[in-house]
């Protein structure tokens, strides 16, 4: 098939650089120039792995471009799939670049003969598709519903493994304003034997949120069981946590053997979620709960406890430093987990404005996106370039991304570098490795006794 693919962000050239994988022609579109050159020249203007390979690829094979002509892309395909931001504000998910789109989109089909879908991939409130989306596209087009097809399609990838995730999708739902609309996508995920899911519009946005709402759920849940062990001599929260993970009904055996499916891992603790979508999907749910009147406890209970979480290793911090004026800390991770160098909503660069605040002098270290902090902290904190510089003469170290090549460090030859070493795993990233029994070694959803002179108290 003929596919336009409307911002080429995360989801957008994920999508399009995976979909020209498997035989469409797509063209993506995007309002920035330079990021439309770097994707011509054959690499993503993001770290995420594998999409350079398919982005060089669909150039070789001209079954992929990217473009700034919206109109172009349009003419030459029969589906376009909008993938572009939807940010959350004070008032709730802000649509301003879906109906921007939208709008364009809707005046390019009045001059464009035969018939051709629009898919919403972007994560948008119940309603919107039928809602807003459906009503601008009918009035710029002069057009129906159903003479234009209209569906919503959401995206349930994740940064770091999305080009796997993509290609390997657990279900695809299909949210259809007809039966007609549906069909096209049937055919455009033709060569995916998962589950497909046909609902209603609405329905297939309930869907995505309900899956995200999920997900930040059990992460705050962990939290709080982590925050009831910090208050409780004796207690380890990562005991507690794989003793309930053994529970047949999370962890079933299967032939004998035990089965420990992928979202275990969002049943342990940590220094809360971030990124750019589950924090601002479940801000966006709870606003949309508001405008419909109904509570939303859960959720409301959800983000707060995520909003304390991180302060716990500022508090650690502040535990086995006193006051940190003046204290050398290093963060180790920037990103808001491991695997990509997307900063958005990351709870590392939290830390790091709570630790300037309290007078620290920052470090800081990420294998992935140290060139980009350059310009984002500006010249706040020193940026280190390997594991010595990062930890070499520090007062405290503090994990807040679990990169695996954490890990792999020496910590034994590293913590001689620090004249009291000292070690605050946010993340559990160094489980199982092997350090001086020098290290004053903390980790969250433990207690640790609070001298008088370390008290602490979150900002
Ligand atoms: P992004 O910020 O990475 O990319 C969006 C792109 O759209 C940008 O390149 C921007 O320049 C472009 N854009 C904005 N307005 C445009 C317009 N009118 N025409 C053409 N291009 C335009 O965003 P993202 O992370 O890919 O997220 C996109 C949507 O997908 C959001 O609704 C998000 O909630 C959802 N989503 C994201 C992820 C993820 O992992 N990032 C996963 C699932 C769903
Ligand atoms: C998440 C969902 O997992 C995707 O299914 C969804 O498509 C996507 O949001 C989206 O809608 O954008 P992503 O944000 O890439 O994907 O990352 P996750 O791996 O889910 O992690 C989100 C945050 O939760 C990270 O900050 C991570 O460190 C944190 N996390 C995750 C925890 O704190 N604890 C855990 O146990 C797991």
């Amino acid at each position: 098939m003929q596919v336009s693919v409307i911002g080429a962000g995360y989801v957008g050239l994920v999508t399009g650089a995976c979909l020209a994988s498997k035989g469409h022609v797509v063209t993506c579109v995007d309002l920035v120039h330079e990021r439309i050159d770097t994707i011509n020249r054959g690499y993503a203007p993001f770290h995420e792995s594998g999409l350079d390979a398919l982005i060089a690829e669909g150039l070789n094979t001209g079954k992929f471009k990217a473009t700034s002509n919206l109109e172009l892309a349009m003419q030459e395909s029969q589906v376009s799939i909008i993938a572009v931001p939807t940010p959350v504000s004070e008032q709730g998910i802000d649509l301003t670049a879906v109906s921007a789109a939208t709008l364009s989109m809707g005046q390019i089909l009045r001059r464009k003969q035969g018939y051709h879908a629009v898919v919403v991939k972007s994560t948008v409130v119940p309603g919107t598709t039928d809602g807003m989306v459906r009503s601008i596209l009918e009035e710029s087009s002069g057009l129906s519903a159903g003479e234009f097809g209209l569906c919503m399609n959401p995206e349930f990838l994740r940064e770091g493994s999305a080009v796997t995730d993509f290609l390997n999708p657990d279900r695809i739902v299909i949210g259809e304003w007809d039966n007609l609309s549906g069909e096209l996508l049937i055919n455009l995920y033709a060569w995916s034997d998962c589950p497909k899911v046909r609902t209603s519009l609405r329905n297939a946005e309930f869907i995505k949120y309900a899956s995200n709402a999920l997900l930040a759920t059990l992460i705050s849940f962990s939290n709080e069981i982590a925050s009831l062990c910090e208050a409780t001599p004796g207690a380890d929260v990562d005991e507690v946590m794989e003793g309930l993970h053994l529970d047949h009904r999370l962890s079933p055996i299967v032939d004998g053997v035990r089965v420990r499916p992928e979202i275990l891992t969002y049943l342990r603790a940590g220094a809360g979620f971030g990124g750019s979508c589950l924090p601002k999907d479940v801000k966006s749910l709870r606003l949309f709960a508001k405008h419909k009147q109904v509570d939303s406890q859960l959720l409301d209970a959800v983000f707060e406890v995520n909003e304390r979480r991180f302060q716990q290793l500022v508090c650690l911090a502040e535990q086995v430093l006193g006051n940190l004026k003046g204290r050398i800390v290093t963060v180790l991770g920037l990103a808001f987990k491991p695997g990509t160098d997307d900063l958005r909503d990351s709870p590392a660069m939290r830390l790091i404005d709570h630790l300037l605040a309290k007078g620290a002098h920052v470090r800081v270290y990420d294998p992935l996106v140290c060139h980009k902090v350059d310009v984002l902290l500006a010249g706040q904190v020193k940026l280190c370039r390997d594991a010595e510089e990062s930890v070499s003469g520090a007062e405290a170290v503090v994990i807040a991304t679990a990169h695996p090549e954490f890990a792999g460090w020496d910590w034994q030859q590293l913590c001689a570098t620090m004249d009291k070493p000292v070690v605050i795993d946010g993340r559990n990233a160094l489980k199982g490795v092997s350090l001086p029994p020098s290290i004053d070694y903390r980790t969250i959803g433990r207690h640790y006794a609070v001298s008088n002179k370390s008290k602490c108290v979150p900002r």
